[in-house]
C-alpha cells in the first residue's frame, strides 16, 4: 500500500514555505502570507536591507519561532528544531574557544553515537580537509583568521551532512577579500555535497555571484518582494563570473529593487 503511494506523491521539494503569517509578541507583523519553495539542490539567496525578517524567515524554517498561521516543510516533513536534514551556519562562528579546530568539527558528530571516537576524528579531518583547514586542525579558534575560524564552522555543520542548508549571512563579518574567496568556496562545497542552500545576505553582490535564484524581502508590508532567476554560467569565479556584463545587469536590476523596498518602506514607516 505504502509502495503504491509513494508512486503517485511527487517528489518533495527541500523547503516548502506555505502561507506563513507571522508576527511578534509586540505587534510587529513581519510576514503574511509568505510563501517560498526551493527545490532540491537549489541555491536560494534571500536578499532584503536589515530589518527586512531575514533572521526571523531561519528562526522559523529551523522551528524555533512558530508562525500564527500556514506550514513551514522541509522534504515534506514539518519543520523542528532537531530536524537532521538542516543545517546551520550563522553569522558568527560560534565555536568552543578551548577545543581545537578537529574538536570543534567532531563536537557536532558526538551526538551520531554510532560512531567510535577514531571515526568520528576522521569524519572531521575529512570535511576539514574539505574546507582547506587540514594543515590547522589542531589550532585554538584564536589562532585562526576570521575566515578561517569560519570555515571551521562551515566543516562542522557539513559533518553533520545536513540535506538542507540555512546560512544566515556567514560571511558579513568578513573583509571584502575574504568574503569573496569564501564564496567561491562555497560554490566548490555545494557543487561537491549538492545541499539545497537558502543563503541569507543583504549584500547583492554575493547574491548575484552564489545564487541559481534571488528572492528580495520586503521591509512593509512584510513577505516577498520580487524574484529574479540568476542565470549565469557554472562554475562560478571570482576572476570571471564578477566581470561578467550580465553579472553587472543582474547587480544593478537588483539594486533598483533594493531602492523600492527602501523607498515602499519609507514612505509607511518614517524614521522616527
Ligand atoms: N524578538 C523580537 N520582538 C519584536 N520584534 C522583533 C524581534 N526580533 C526582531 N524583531 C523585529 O522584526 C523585524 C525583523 O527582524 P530580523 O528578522 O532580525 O531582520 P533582519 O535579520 O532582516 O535584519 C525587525 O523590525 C526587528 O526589529
Ligand atoms: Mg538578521
Amino acid at each position: 500500500m505504502s509502495h503504491f503511494q509513494t508512486q503517485l506523491v511527487p517528489p518533495a521539494d527541500a523547503l516548502r514555505i506555505e502561507a506563513v503569517d507571522f508576527a511578534y509578541g509586540n505587534g510587529h507583523v513581519v510576514f503574511s502570507n509568505l510563501n517560498l519553495s526551493a527545490r532540491r539542490g537549489e541555491f536560494v539567496a534571500i536578499l532584503g536591507p536589515s530589518g527586512c525578517g531575514k533572521t526571523t524567515l531561519l528562526n522559523l524554517l529551523s522551528g524555533f519561532q512558530q508562525p500564527q498561521a500556514g506550514r513551514l516543510l522541509v522534504d515534506g516533513q514539518a519543520t523542528r528544531p532537531e530536524l537532521p536534514a538542516l543545517g546551520y551556519v550563522f553569522q558568527s562562528p560560534q565555536l568552543f574557544p578551548w577545543l581545537s579546530a578537529l574538536e570543534n568539527v567532531r563536537f557536532g558528530l558526538r551526538v551520531a553515537a554510532d560512531k567510535s571516537f577514531a571515526e568520528q576524528r576522521e569524519q572531521a579531518l575529512h570535511y576539514l580537509r574539505l574546507v582547506g583547514l587540514e594543515a590547522a586542525a589542531e589550532r585554538l579558534p584564536r589562532q585562526l583568521s576570521g575566515g578561517m575560524q569560519q570555515r571551521v564552522a562551515l566543516a562542522r555543520t557539513l559533518a553533520l551532512q545536513p540535506q538542507v542548508l540555512l546560512m544566515d549571512e556567514p560571511f558579513a563579518a568578513l573583509d571584502a577579500i575574504s568574503r569573496n574567496s569564501m564564496n567561491e568556496e562555497t560554490l566548490r562545497l555545494w557543487a561537491e555535497l549538492g545541499q539545497t542552500v537558502l543563503f541569507i545576505t543583504h549584500d547583492i553582490d554575493e547574491a548575484v555571484f552564489l545564487a541559481d535564484r534571488v528572492v528580495v524581502l520586503n521591509i512593509a508590508p512584510g513577505g516577498i518582494h520580487s524574484e529574479l532567476a540568476i542565470d549565469l554560467p557554472r562554475p562560478r569565479s571570482n576572476r570571471e563570473t564578477r566581470r561578467l556584463p550580465a553579472f553587472l545587469d543582474y547587480r544593478n536590476e537588483l539594486m533598483e529593487r533594493i531602492g523600492d523596498v527602501m523607498a515602499q518602506s519609507s514612505l509607511l514607516e518614517p524614521l522616527s
